[in-house]
């Protein structure tokens, strides 16, 4: 069965709506009973001050730390007692590991919606059985269980590898975490091109143009021009038609927050910065490149 179709068998599954539901609702009055702490808290969650979204880094330590007592598993079934303590302590750095994961997760799935918020939702329920399954097995393994203890260990196992498969869905087919905005050395132009009248832009008001056909936001703040390609980071949204708040554009779908003077990421959920162009002005005309460096 191909990934599309996976994802499409996924999306059909309406008992997922009332996780959804609760879930979103869960994470935003989160957010929202941290008061002014909330937004930073989110930022750092999803991963800004990293300029790469957080949960794909992490979701590594999990990963890779129960692989590690799989193999330890094996070994120490078959005899070589040496294995057990490491395999042991892999699983309890995994379960550590996975909180954090669960975290950073979450809160990017606050910000999806239909058919990824449903994949992702199914995703983190695989990722909730597999912690479930993984603490019971270090219970098990610290009363001296280790034959049920190493059973649950490999059901966890078997349960990661099914969601670590959605969460390549999530970010392979569905987009989710990867850069949207063009690149400013393939996309953009490198010199400058013509894209507008001066006299179409007013104070403070958002205007798209178009520069080699790729679009571009222009704004203009007093006698300066800011300009910032278009297309949201996070996920495509269209900056034209965002909000403008003192030197910052406010992306329409899910409130990411860019500077407009470098375009980088103030607020999330975008973590990956804006490209910023150059803009000049000739004979009444607004012209605008890459910038460099
Ligand atoms: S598209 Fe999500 S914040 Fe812009």
């Amino acid at each position: 069965m191909s990934q599309d179709a996976i994802v499409n068998l996924v999306e059909q599954q309406e008992w997922l709506q009332p996780v959804q539901e609760a879930g979103e609702k869960f994470v935003k009055a989160a957010f929202s009973a941290a008061g002014e702490a909330g937004q930073p808290i989110k930022n750092a969650l999803h991963g800004v001050w990293l300029k790469h979204p957080l949960h794909a880094a992490i979701t590594d330590i999990p990963v890779g730390s129960w692989t590690a007592a799989a193999v330890l598993d094996i070994l120490e079934a078959r005899g070589n007692d040496e294995y057990a303590a490491g395999a042991d302590a892999a699983v309890a750095i995994g379960l550590v590991g996975a909180a954090g994961s669960a975290l950073s997760g979450l809160t990017d799935w606050s910000d999806t919606y239909g058919k990824t918020q449903r994949v992702g939702a199914l995703h983190g329920l695989l990722n909730l059985g597999a912690a479930i399954l993984y603490g019971t097995s270090y219970a098990l393994r610290k009363s001296g269980n280790r034959g049920a203890g190493r059973a649950l260990g490999f059901a966890g196992f078997a349960t990661v590898l099914a969601s670590a498969y959605l969460g390549g869905a999530l970010s392979y087919e569905q987009r989710v975490g990867v850069n949207h905005a063009p690149d400013a050395d393939e996309e953009l132009p490198q010199d400058f091109v013509d894209i507008c009248a001066e006299s179409d832009l007013a104070e403070g008001t958002p205007k798209r143009a178009e520069a080699n056909g790729k679009p571009v936001l222009l704004v203009r703040k007093g006698q300066e021009i800011l300009a910032l390609a278009e297309t949201c980071s996070h996920a495509g949204g269209p900056l034209s038609e965002g909000k403008i708040e003192g030197d910052t554009v406010v992306c329409p779908w899910h409130g990411s927050r860019f500077c407009l003077r470098d375009g980088s990421v103030i607020d999330g959920p975008a973590t990956i910065p804006q490209p910023a162009l150059e803009v000049e002005t000739r004979d009444g005309r607004v012209r605008v490149r890459a910038r460099k460096g």
